[in-house]
């Protein structure tokens, strides 16, 4: 009879050799398979008598066993083994640091904010906002605000004119804010409460001009609004603003032909250490002009200066942006350089709120 001893040695050793799966399924084969030696040699009891079949019966039986014992066991193991080996290679690194999504990465531009921060603050005084065109007729750029033709002013605005089509009147880029004004008075009646951010364009630059800026027109229309009304507003805005618990503001005589009076706001503050303080020390800045609107411009869109009267002002928002976030050069506001509007920008979910901080 064949040695059994031999035979499970070389099939046990086999086992332990298989290096994966596929080897192990060989040596499986080999042995236990359909047509494997050890099957056959089982095949071979049913032709043994008796007496052979008592004594093999068992001995066969217990190799069939043992090997097929080992076999699982191996299989066991390289499962485990290919386990260990698939943790090793795809290790994670938890300490890189996730990447920030779409959300979190974008940035709101300071003026964007500053624009989103001026209409919360006068949203919450009762104002709409409203808006008009960049490219303006002379009309509601210069006459209708009661520029006089060939009046120095219409010069002082460094204008860029467009060049004229065929028979047409000649357009320009609106030099400042103040055309929708008249755009609004036209279009709507008093009680009017309104503040305008837009785009405005003269022809200047250095480093705190642009040939593009941006302004916030501001404009009351009633029967009685007058200048204690537009002191508060005015000190209410700037308090709000600039996050101060109080501050001194300065009102000087100035010269705008819409306003009749017409003045210059300056707000206190502090200069003496590396940044401008607001609401404390003994300088003063010039952020604004303002004044009560002159008779002239309401008579021009059909109000009635003895029944109506009101007050407007004007201020640059890319100045107060540089104040209030500490950015030293206009120039960067449009250089759209991506490192300077993440180091300056704002998050796009933090809205700015009176409820909830403007600049938090
Ligand atoms: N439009 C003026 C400018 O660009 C600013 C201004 C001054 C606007 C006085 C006003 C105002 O509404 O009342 O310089």
């Amino acid at each position: 009879m064949t040695d059994l001893s031999a035979i499970e040695a070389r099939y046990l050793n086999d086992v332990e050799n298989a290096a994966d799966e596929a080897a192990l399924e060989a040596v499986r084969l080999a042995a236990l398979g359909k047509k494997g030696e050890i099957s056959e040699l089982l095949k071979g009891l049913g032709k043994m008598d008796a007496e052979e079949r008592r004594e093999f019966g068992p001995k066969l039986n217990g190799l069939r066993d043992r090997v097929a014992e080992a076999l699982g066991a191996k299989r066991e193991r390289l499962a485990d083994a290919a386990i260990e080996a698939r943790l090793a290679a795809e290790r994670l690194d938890v300490t890189l640091p996730v990447r920030p999504s779409p959300v979190a990465r974008g940035r709101i531009h300071p003026i964007s904010q500053v624009v989103d921060e001026i209409t919360a603050i006068f949203a919450d005084m009762g104002f709409s906002v409203a808006e008009g065109p960049d490219i303006e007729t002379d009309r509601y750029n210069f006459t209708a605000l009661n520029f006089p033709e060939g009046h120095p002013a219409r010069e002082m605005h460094d204008t860029f004119f467009l060049k004229a089509k065929e028979g047409a009147e000649r357009k320009l880029l609106r030099t400042h804010t103040s055309p929708v004004q008249i755009r609004t008075m036209e279009a709507s009646s008093p009680p009017i409460r309104i503040v305008i951010p837009g785009k405005t364009y003269r022809q200047d630059s250095d480093a705190t001009h642009t040939p593009m800026f941006h302004q916030v027109e501001g404009l009351v229309i009633d029967k009685s609004a007058n200048i204690a009304n537009m002191k508060w507003v005015l000190t209410e805005f700037c308090k709000a603003f600039f996050e101060v618990p109080s501050l001194n503001m300065r009102f000087r005589p100035s010269f705008f032909p819409f306003t009749e009076p017409s003045m210059e706001v300056d707000i206190q503050c502090d200069r003496s250490g590396s940044e401008v303080r607001f609401g404390e020390g003994t300088d003063w800045m010039e952020i604004l002009g303002c004044g009560m609107v002159h008779p002239n411009v309401l008579r021009g869109v059909g109000l009635d200066p003895d029944e109506y009267q009101g007050f407007a002002w004007g201020m640059g928002i890319d100045r107060i942006a540089m104040l209030k976030y500490g950015m030293p050069d206009l120039r960067a506001f449009f250089d759209a350089d991506i490192r300077w509007v993440e180091h300056y920008g704002f998050r796009p979910l933090d809205m700015p709120t009176l409820f909830s901080g403007l600049s938090s």
